[in-house]
């Protein structure tokens, strides 16, 4: 498929991160940080006892990666980790958003591994020497293969399996955590993973889908009262990704079509969370896949949150299907990067502004991801990203006339600190601000991280 390559005329003059000097971007207390996950990054798939996920399993699988490509070495991150925590600190990032192996800190039987737990407790600790918030993610997807086994997220077991995970690892890193986030995008892990089969376990079921999702949705509302009893002075939360869905026309079925785009990616996961019901209008999407839920699931499932974490990529343009859905219709001519997701601010904004409407209870948000691919190379030593730098900046202002809008948003992660493990993309695709080169493990600042560092520089002088 070809699409728009970025034309670097737009919007690069005035420098990435200049914001207003009213923009709420200045304020010290808007935190300003970089995310990775653990399986895109560590490698070291052997070591210390860590035992098999689900994606070393499905990476292993002809087909299923581009390339080939697996998880076993990626950024060599857990060898590597201290020149990678030095990079955060020269870039001058404030936060860090990391996620925890399961399959490194507990062994089959639920005990617990000492040195996994090690691993992560060296690492907060680091991070918290050099002054950065800590942001850890229990579950970004690298569930341990002998619970797939199992069954995996079909099986309401590994509900409890996750409290058991969530309560061992709130009582060993216990203040050393400022927030913590039960689940990554359950959408990814419920539809990509269990309804389409494009991210492990490569399961393809639409009742398999919403199924995952309960127990998903269930497993992170059993984990709250937990981390709240073992760590109460940090912040719980969840990471949901959104989509942005317009309508190619104006017609009453093409907009339709939009609404249920967004129910199917959004309200599907804030729902339950934020309104304790599932939205019915997923079931007319969906004939007959509707959940087995048990008594006083729901309630379990909308604990109250302390913040909520937005990913965002891009929007979609959907049309009707002629009967209860929507197809996309790939818009001509629009910006798009080398994932082929287009290039859409407006979303991002339109989407925080809606949910603080939607919902009375919408907790503080953090945009826990926000970033783009590109086919960045070193030339002579430099990495110019001059569509990513674009990007950031029209991401940023676009949180920033929400929060001008009246929504509580306390934070921006870029995703991601450095190039890494794309899932089902390999490496091919480089969503870093820091380049990777995987032959050798060099790590290269690529422009729009020195244009980040100097903008939080000056922030610095300035509060
Ligand atoms: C999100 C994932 C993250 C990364 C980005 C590009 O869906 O949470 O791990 O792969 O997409």
């Amino acid at each position: 498929m070809a699409y728009d390559t970025f034309a670097p005329s737009q919007d690069l003059n005035s420098g990435p991160f200049s914001p207003a000097a009213d923009s709420a971007l200045w304020r010290k207390q808007f935190l300003l940080g970089a995310a990775t996950a653990s399986y895109q990054i560590e490698g070291a798939v052997h070591e210390d006892g860590r035992l098999p996920s689900i994606w070393d399993t499905f990476s292993a699988i002809p087909g299923k990666v581009l390339a080939g490509d697996t998880g076993a070495v990626a950024c060599d991150h857990y060898h590597r980790w201290e020149g990678d925590f030095d990079l955060l600190t020269a870039l001058n990032f404030e936060a860090y958003r990391l996620s925890i192996a399961w399959p490194r800190v507990m062994d089959e039987a639920g005990r617990p591994n000492q040195k996994g737990l090690d691993f992560y407790k060296r690492l907060l600790a680091r991070l918290k020497e050099k002054g950065l918030k800590t942001f850890v993610t229990l579950y970004h997807w690298d569930l341990p293969q002998h619970l797939e086994d199992r069954g995996g997220w079909l099986n309401r077991d590994t509900v409890y399996r996750f409290a058991d995970y969530a309560d061992l690892m709130s009582r060993e890193l216990a203040g050393q955590v400022d927030a913590w986030m039960t689940l990554n995008e359950p959408w990814c892990s419920a539809y990509l993973g269990y309804g389409n089969g494009h991210h492990a376990p490569g399961l393809a079921n639409g009742r398999f889908a919403t199924q995952a999702m309960h127990h998903l949705l269930l497993a992170h509302g059993s984990a709250i009262p937990v981390l709240r009893a073992n760590d109460p002075a940090s912040q719980k939360g969840i990471v949901a990704n959104v989509g942005r869905g317009t309508a190619n026309s104006a017609s009453a079925e093409d907009q339709r079509a939009a609404h249920l785009f967004e129910v199917q990616h959004n309200a599907w996961i804030l729902d339950p969370l934020l309104k304790g019901a599932y939205p019915e209008d997923l079931f007319e999407l969906w004939p007959g896949t509707e959940p087995l839920v048990l008594d006083g699931d729901l309630k379990t499932i909308a604990a109250p949150l302390d913040f909520l974490g937005i990913n965002y990529y891009f929007r979609t343009n959907v049309e009707s299907d002629g009967g209860h859905g929507f197809t996309e219709v790939p818009l001509e001519g629009v910006e798009r990067t080398q994932m082929g997701w287009e290039v859409h601010p407006d979303g991002l904004r339109d989407l925080l502004i809606g949910f603080d409407k939607t919902y009375s209870n919408l907790p503080p948000i953090y945009i826990t991801e926000n970033g783009m691919a590109s086919d960045d190379k070193v030339v002579e030593g430099h990495v110019d990203d001059p569509q990513r730098i674009s990007f950031l900046k029209r991401h940023l202002a676009a949180v920033d006339s929400a929060i001008k809008a009246g929504v509580d948003i306390r934070g921006y992660f870029v995703w991601s600190l450095m190039d890494n493990f794309e899932w089902a993309f390999g490496y091919e695709r480089r969503f870093g601000v820091v380049h990777v080169d995987y032959e050798t493990q060099k790590r290269t600042v690529k422009r729009s991280a020195e244009l980040i560092a100097k903008f939080l520089a000056e922030r610095r002088l300035r509060n």
